[in-house]
């Protein structure tokens, strides 16, 4: 008898749940702010994103609900056939502004700015892209996209980072990419080694802001901001679907880069653009980290708040030392051990993923906490005591 056509595929879904990297999602029932409701149950929000709790700020919704009465819901099309509102050009100037550049283009996504930019920057077999390993899933995927040769260098590692520049001969152009803030890790990127690089060797440099605007630097302003080197990266990729609360992605830079992205970048030409309502969140929201970078530093007094808890709890050889940023790993290890304790604590009102392969490799599962702005330091001390009781406990798979 023929097989099913389909069995592969059953065979591929069992496979994943055999190996605890079966992916499900909760259903959460209202907004996404430091408390959410799921099951009918109050939980702290410790998995999400949205780093300085703007997706639920009252003038950030109030803003946006007022421009999706006037501007109506949809954008209709791509920018350049259908139209660009008005709202788009008023975030980019702001963003901008935001980043001292002379000019910014925003894409519907970050994953969107990250596949598209990179091919459109290397869009050369002769051009070489310099890659650290643990770059975010969307740069991964803009490096495949272009016909440019990879180099992937180790992660951080700038001497590893050199030796492989210095290995390769090409005649096209070359371009370093790194996330500025990992995804995963919340570790920073290097910047100060990685610019004396680049400039020894005309290389161009593109670092991915997703997990530092709104984050690092005194006032939020980002990497730059963070080591004090202003108007230094050549393309300064973002997200707005992080500390901003809102969706998209953007990148910013000179009016040349930018005119040159606009015509060449497939991901932006060949999709319908972000609704008003969208852009407008994103921008009320970046103007109110520039009129209030106290949030900023409330959000770092947490991290750092949060990290104390945690080495007070007996963890401080689980998370990395001198954490900065609003990304805090917690080792955990083996998959089924990482989903067991993230069920402990969603069973104590804790809301706090397991980050499992591929996220991350085989065998080195994390509990990826994610802090905001708006958690309160008695909130963090009795989530780092539920973290320790759900790690310690002696009935853990093993
Ligand atoms: C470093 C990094 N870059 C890009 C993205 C993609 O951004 P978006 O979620 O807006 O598509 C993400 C997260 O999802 C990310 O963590």
């Amino acid at each position: 008898m023929q097989e099913s056509k389909w069995q592969w595929l059953e065979a591929e879904l069992q496979s994943l749940r055999e190996r605890n990297l079966y992916r499900t999602f909760k259903v959460l029932e209202g907004a996404q702010s430091a408390h959410v409701s799921w099951q009918g149950r109050q939980m702290l929000m410790l998995a999400s994103n949205a780093y300085l709790d703007m997706c639920n700020d009252p003038e950030v919704k109030n803003f946006a609900a007022q421009v999706l009465l006037g501007y109506g819901a949809g954008s209709g099309g791509s920018r350049l056939t259908t139209g660009t509102c008005d709202m788009h050009v008023r975030l980019e100037e702001n963003l901008a502004r935001f980043k001292e550049r002379e000019a910014a283009i925003v894409f519907n996504t970050g994953f969107a700015a990250n596949s598209g930019i990179i091919p459109a920057l290397c869009p050369s077999a002769d051009d070489v892209i310099f890659s650290d390993e643990l770059n975010h899933a969307s740069i991964i995927d803009g490096c495949r996209q272009s016909p440019a040769q990879t180099i992937i260098y180790r992660h951080n590692d700038m001497d590893d980072l050199a030796q492989k520049i210095q290995a390769v001969s090409f005649s096209g152009h070359g371009l370093i990419v790194s996330d500025a803030v990992f995804s995963m890790d919340g570790d920073i990127v290097n910047l100060p080694e990685l610019l004396r690089l680049a400039e020894q060797h005309n290389l161009l440099t593109m670092l991915d802001e997703a997990h530092a605007t709104g984050v690092i630097g005194a006032t939020g302003h980002g990497v730059e901001e963070h080591f004090g080197l202003p108007r230094r990266v050549d393309v300064l990729m973002g997200t707005m679907s992080k500390a901003l609360g809102a969706e998209g992605g953007y990148v910013c830079g000179s009016q040349q880069l930018i005119d040159y992205l606009r015509n060449k970048t497939r991901s932006y030409i060949f999709s319908t653009s972000l609704g008003p309502a969208t852009l407008a969140a994103a921008l009320r929201a970046l103007q109110i980290i520039e009129a209030e970078p106290q949030r900023v530093a409330r959000l770092q007094a947490n991290v750092r708040w949060f990290c104390q808890c945690l080495r007070e709890q007996g963890l401080g050889d689980r998370v990395p030392a001198g954490a900065a940023t609003a990304i805090i790993p917690i080792h955990i290890g083996d998959e089924a051990q990482a989903v067991q304790v993230s069920e402990r604590l969603l069973a104590a009102g804790y809301f706090i993923s397991a980050i499992r392969y591929p996220t991350v490799k085989r065998g080195q599962a994390i509990l990826r906490a994610a802090l905001m702005s708006s958690h309160t330091e008695a909130e963090l001390a009795q989530a780092a005591q539920a973290i320790a009781e759900a790690i310690n406990s002696d009935n853990l798979v093993h």
